[in-house]
């Protein structure tokens, strides 16, 4: 595996590949990978020729008081994951070199609407700072296919829609959400849990399951749903920001038509902020 730290020596080595007709594959991710991010990489390798991943700790995502200074670096360790799972290049910016001029003068890349729901109401600007990454990333790297855990489901949706919206020939692949055996879903930021946190945390999964069986009960008061949901984690002690039952299509409030939905939930368990989701089909 090479590594790469500017945008030039990424662009010579995807030249070359692109001369050799060969098909390639983006990974982005910020790093302290875990298996979730290595089975992103294992599916790009059956997707392309070449596989990249991008390791970018994107601060213009982070909010004031959020956690970019603190988020986990563990780059040595990454190398080796990624090694372990045949990545081509990785391909690892410093901030200077993906914002060359101050911050607030970035151009900005904004999914209206989409950007505006659940984690975009609590982190205010998170999703230009995602879109406007990943669309830098996509145009520098060019690749044919990227792929994104469904686990950012929100995030996911915005992707797909900031591609179609800016005519991006490249595939979007979303992913399954890779679990611990307790059902809680891997995160880089699961490492902020104390072992009695850790110990709670699979709680948002469990309820994520139970309403999907009360759905398929027969239950369609989603807005008591959710009510409940949200007063169930806060008994188990957590800090609930949303629970929220919707379309998997658009995030839009499902009508009695919709039968693909998906169930978001984000919550705080002490200092980490915790997300999941989980889809349902009603047919
Ligand atoms: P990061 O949180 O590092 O995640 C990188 C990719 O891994 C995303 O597509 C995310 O959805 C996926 N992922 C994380 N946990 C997962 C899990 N348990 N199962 C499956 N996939 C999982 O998401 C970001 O970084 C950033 O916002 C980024 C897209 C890189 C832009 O900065």
């Amino acid at each position: 595996m090479r590594t790469v730290e500017t945008v030039a020596d990424l662009r010579y080595v995807v030249a070359k590949w692109r001369t050799a007709g060969e098909r390639i594959a983006l990974v982005p991710t910020m790093g302290n990978l875990h298996e979730g991010h290595l089975d992103l990489v294992r599916k790009a390798r059956g997707l392309a020729d070449r596989v990249i991943v991008s390791i970018f700790v994107n601060p213009l995502q982070f909010g004031e008081n959020e956690d970019f200074a603190a988020y986990p670096r563990s780059e040595v360790d990454d190398s080796e994951k990624l090694i372990g799972v045949s990545t081509d290049l990785l391909f690892m910016p410093s901030v200077a070199e993906v914002y060359p001029r101050p911050q607030a003068e970035q151009t900005r890349v904004e999914v209206p609407g989409l950007s505006d729901l659940f984690c975009g109401a609590s982190r205010a600007g998170h999703f230009v700072g995602v879109a406007t990454v990943v669309c830098k990333l996509f145009n520098m790297a060019q690749p044919d296919v990227a792929v994104f855990g469904e686990k950012d489901y929100q995030q996911l949706l915005v992707i797909r829609q900031m591609v179609q919206d800016l005519c991006f020939p490249i595939e979007i692949h979303g992913l399954p959400t890779v679990r611990e055996v307790d059902g809680l879903a891997r995160s880089s930021r699961n490492g902020y849990l104390t072992d009695e946190e850790r110990s709670l945390a699979p709680a948002i999964y469990r309820q994520l399951k139970a309403t999907v069986g009360r759905i398929q009960q027969g239950r369609r008061d989603f807005a008591l749903l959710e009510e409940q949901a949200l007063s169930n984690l806060e008994s188990e002690g957590f800090l609930p920001d949303y629970y929220a039952i919707r379309r998997a299509r658009d995030l839009g409030e499902p009508g009695p038509e919709d039968s693909d939905l998906v169930i978001l939930a984000a919550a705080y368990l002490g200092k980490a902020r915790l997300i999941d989701n989980i889809r349902l089909s009603l047919d």
